[in-house]
């Protein structure tokens, strides 16, 4: 008993003791781990923008249904969408036939234990070889017929007054000239509901492919063609596009918005297209100049535009012809900035100007680093101002 409780009493020093070694090494540890913490907190500090931005804030996207077949919305997809469900359920039906008979047959024929010999042979089997040839040319010609048919009726044009929209591809962005209407946009595309469009696909540079799924078929926008695309929008709303071949570095941030919308709604748009862009802002079409609600900062951010070589590339109404970059008319009204791949915001619009790398790698647009806070500031709240 005795020998019991002292040798408890010695566990329980035993573990006084260790507790106490261990504490003093956590002490001994604590003071190079606080020092390291320290200069990795400083180092992270330093870093901050950087580390922020290491997953830039994306603006919100919804692409919707994978597939076209899934939710289509012009006549077009929904021929297209009808092929495919056509398509598949014969599929199916083959497939099933096929599997069932397998399995039938491994079942049903497979050699019992002490069965021997060559089962009966049906080579040479006339009606059974012309049964299985007609059967699938018959399938397959019932699926050309309807996709022929499909393939003409979506790639005719359409009757009516048809509205011809420029869809040209640059790395990495969507110009839509308008040439009938005057309008030239980026990254958005509008369009009037009921009336026959004709897109003409083309590329700046390099093959991009135009498509939105759930509105029109894709096709490619390649540099020395003009393919067309025929379509007739009846579902209003707004709808996801994107280029759907890889075409350089920034191949993901090449989306576009597409809103469909009444004749009412769309002439609205173009009416407001028509617009100067901000008030104060010297308009070519009107020859005039209005600077009453003009701001300070405004003005400012404008003549930091005009003084940099923004002018070079980039068109603003009235301001400058640039025809490099995307047009900035009213780039505030839009939903992105680069083709989705930041949101449209002031201090955004300051980190992109400063260094667009940070949004989009490989980015054409060089870095404008060289501009102070205050003119960086001033130039991003003119630019946003462009309503
Ligand atoms: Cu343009 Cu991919």
């Amino acid at each position: 008993m005795q020998s019991l409780l002292s040798a408890r009493r010695c566990q329980g020093h035993g573990r006084s003791m260790v507790s106490r070694v261990a504490s003093n090494r956590v002490r001994l540890l604590s003071r190079p781990v606080a020092l390291c913490g320290g200069v990795v907190g400083a180092a992270l500090a330093m870093l901050a923008p950087s580390v922020a931005l290491a997953n830039p804030p994306r603006p919100y996207w919804h692409p919707g249904p994978p597939w076209a077949p899934l939710a289509p919305a012009t006549p077009e997809m929904h021929q297209i969408s009808d092929l495919f469900w056509g398509m598949l359920a014969i599929s199916a039906l083959v497939f099933l036939f096929v599997t069932v008979f397998l399995i039938l047959s491994v079942v049903r024929y497979t050699a019992k234990p002490g069965q021997g010999g060559e089962p009966k042979q049906v080579f040479g089997n006339r009606a059974v070889e012309i049964t299985w040839t007609l059967i699938p040319t018959f399938i397959l010609l019932v699926a050309f017929i309807f996709t022929v048919n499909a393939i003409r009726d979506i790639n005719s044009p359409k009757q009516g007054k048809i509205l011809d929209i420029y869809a040209i591809g640059h790395q990495w962005w969507w110009q839509f000239d308008y040439h009938s209407l005057r309008v030239t946009t980026a990254d958005e595309l509008h369009v009037p509901l009921g009336v026959p469009i004709h897109f003409h696909v083309t590329s700046a540079d390099v093959i991009h492919s135009f498509w939105s799924p759930q509105l029109e078929r894709q096709i490619d926008a390649n540099p020395v063609n003009d393919n067309a695309v025929y379509v007739k929008y009846d579902t209003p709303g707004v709808y996801s596009g994107d280029c759907y071949e890889y075409c350089g570095t920034e191949h993901a941030f090449m989306k576009y918005r597409v809103v469909v919308q009444s004749t009412a709604q769309f002439n609205a748009w173009v009416a407001h297209e028509h617009r100067p862009p901000v008030a104060g802002t010297y308009h070519a079409a009107s020859g005039t100049k209005t600077s009453a609600l003009n701001t300070s900062l405004v003005a400012a951010g404008e003549k930091v535009y005009t003084n940099n070589t923004c002018v070079s590339c980039h068109t603003i109404a009235g301001v400058s012809g640039g025809v490099v970059g995307p047009n900035l008319t009213h780039l505030g009204s839009r939903w992105t900035i680069g083709a989705g791949a930041a949101p449209m915001s002031e201090q955004v619009l300051e980190q992109w100007i400063h260094n667009p790398a940070t949004y989009k790698p490989g980015i054409i647009m060089p870095a404008y680093t060289f501009l102070s806070k205050k003119d960086l500031h001033a130039l991003a709240t003119y630019l946003i101002s462009l309503k």
